[in-house]
């Protein structure tokens, strides 16, 4: 089955909506692709050498710890702690490969 629209296709259920493919799927966005859980939500990849890779530049990935602070992949920093050296604590550069 073919489904095909000129401009839009909405699917919407005010329950629960599942979409399943025996083997393959495939969900891909000429343009801009948003996906959202607006409460609680899992994303599990269960197969060997499983991927996430953003590949446009100034790409990131941003999570929150315990204390609610956003800790972003490509810019967080980490804090050298006073060393035996005397040296104060100090954060570091964030990362760059
Ligand atoms: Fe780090």
């Amino acid at each position: 089955m073919l489904l095909s629209a000129k401009n839009n296709i909405t699917m919407f259920s005010s329950a629960s909506t599942s979409i399943g493919s025996g083997t393959t799927m495939t969900v891909k966005a000429a343009t801009t692709l948003d996906i959202k859980s607006e409460a609680v939500g899992t994303m599990i990849f269960e197969g060997n050498s499983s991927s996430i890779n953003l590949s446009g530049t100034s790409s990131t990935v941003t999570a929150k710890n315990a204390s609610g602070t956003a800790i972003e992949l490509t810019g967080h920093v980490h804090s050298q702690a006073v060393d035996s050296a005397g040296d104060t604590q100090v954060n570091t550069n964030a990362p760059v490969a």
